[in-house]
């Protein structure tokens, strides 16, 4: 087989470092089955359209179903055609002879033939993830359900803040995660048009029906401007900027589940096929799963910045920069589509330990916040009075009765005791439960408030 496109304008031998500078073939078999639809509704179309006779239809159509069905053959994937388009019309032609081979690419070119395939494949790599998001939130959700009455420490700055409930950290990540889903769906809306039809950018003089082929491939509509469709790619840009924000999401939690694992959090227990071990410590057991994971949120912000970069200087239209771009938009979304069922099963398989989270809780004077709300809600202190007496008694380093009592007299010049706080009382205010449920308000970490936030969720879900 020869490379059909050279054999006119150009002359010459080419190197094989050439060659392969200039290949596409590694990222394209992510489109290879894509191009053959491609190829089958624009067929559909020239036929349709009196474009071209039955005979070659019928021939190029057989050859398409045929290599759909066994898969195009390795020698399409020859770098010397540069890219799959070429290496399929010259196994096509050599099959079916040119005479009826040397039909099917009327009424297009590669730039928009590209487009649309990269538009199909990332269709159904976005459904994917999206699918997966709504598998890793089940998870969320179930785990949220099951520790609602889970009390644990939360965290502002990584230092010890106010008790929170696990259901409630893990409804935060829902939450997110939501979102990266949602970013999702109104991506797709815009990757779901049809650039075919636009040929080199100037569209054709032939009497094409891009609607009709658009409807084929199970697009909404057309991408319109041919000269805008041939050479955008804020699509792809998009697309990997959502990768990378569910990425990052993902990320985070990798971070957590990494702290909440050592030895000195002891909050969980990841399940070993997520762990790796030492080649010296015997003892060893690694995060490594989620480590990777989180260097992957890395990588995808990089694709996302290389492929911006790419595009950001070039003029209209097609340039073959934008075959650059490409590779970018495929490890992005197979590094999330790798990702979010790992993390969804590191985290259905973690086992918690929960008396220890609970025992943390109350820890670093974290109920000191609650404390404060109280005495402005049952001893009418303005809430900066009452934030500087407490704050002037972990100054002092305790919350007990006498310590609070100097603290009130030396910060604010009045008596708590006085006004009626008792040593019961701040014992139950400073009990970790107890400032946990009184914030019931909406999105609250309360196990009255998980628990509705958990019947929303599901049913957003
Ligand atoms: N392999 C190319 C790409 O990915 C296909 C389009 C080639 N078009 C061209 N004018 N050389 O962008």
């Amino acid at each position: 087989q020869k490379d059909q496109i050279r054999q006119g304008r150009l002359a010459g031998d080419r190197s094989e470092a050439i060659l392969h500078f200039l290949a596409s073939m590694d990222a394209d078999r992510w489109i290879a089955e894509a191009d053959l639809l491609v190829d089958m509704a624009h067929l559909l179309m020239l036929r349709r359209q009196g474009i071209i006779g039955e005979e070659p239809a019928r021939a190029l159509m057989a050859g398409l179903l045929d290599l759909h069905d066994t898969g195009l053959p390795e020698s399409a994937f020859n770098e010397r055609f540069e890219d799959i388009h070429a290496g399929k019309e010259a196994y096509l032609i050599e099959r079916v002879g040119e005479e009826f081979g040397g039909r099917l690419h009327m009424g297009r070119s590669r730039n928009d033939e590209v487009a649309t395939c990269i538009r199909i494949r990332l269709r159904s790599e976005m459904l994917g993830m999206m699918h997966e998001i709504c598998g890793l939130r089940q998870v969320l959700l179930d785990a949220a359900a099951r520790h609602t009455e889970t009390i644990m420490p939360g965290f502002t700055h990584l230092q010890y803040a106010q008790p929170t409930t696990l259901a409630h950290h893990l409804l935060a990540y829902e939450q997110a995660f939501a979102r990266d889903s949602a970013r999702l769906r109104s991506t797709y809306e815009r990757v779901n048009l049809s650039p075919l039809g636009s040929a080199a950018f100037a569209s054709t003089g032939f009497p094409i029906d891009r609607e009709y082929t658009a409807r084929l491939l199970g697009f909404a509509g057309i991408a319109a401007n041919t000269m805008d469709a041939v050479s955008a790619r804020d699509f792809a840009l998009e697309a990997i900027s959502d990768a990378a924000l569910c990425m990052t999401t993902a990320s985070r939690f990798c971070e957590e589940l990494i702290l909440w694992s050592t030895t000195f959090a002891g909050f969980l227990q990841l399940d070993d096929p997520y762990c790796s071990s030492s080649s010296i410590m015997p003892q060893k057991k690694n995060p490594d799963t989620a480590e990777i994971m989180r260097a992957k949120a890395g990588s995808v912000a990089g694709e996302l910045v290389a492929a911006l970069t790419i595009v950001k200087g070039l003029p209209m239209s097609y340039n073959r920069d934008l075959q650059e771009l490409t590779p970018h938009l495929w490890r992005g979304v197979e590094a999330a589509r790798q990702s979010l069922p790992l993390l969804a099963g590191m985290i259905q398989s973690a086992s918690f330990n929960t008396d220890r989270m609970q025992s943390e809780a109350g820890k670093g004077f974290s109920t000191a916040t609650e404390l404060a709300d109280v005495l402005v809600r049952e001893f009418d202190l303005p809430f900066r009075t009452a934030h500087r007496v407490v704050g002037r008694a972990v100054r002092h380093g305790s919350l007990d009765l006498a310590t609070l009592e100097a603290a009130a007299a030396d910060a604010a010049g009045i008596s708590l005791t006085a006004r009626g706080l008792t040593e019961q009382r701040l014992g139950e205010v400073l009990d970790v439960r107890h400032g946990v449920s009184v914030r019931v308000a909406p999105g609250g970490p309360a196990p009255a408030a998980t628990a509705a936030a958990i019947a929303d969720r599901l049913e957003a879900l």
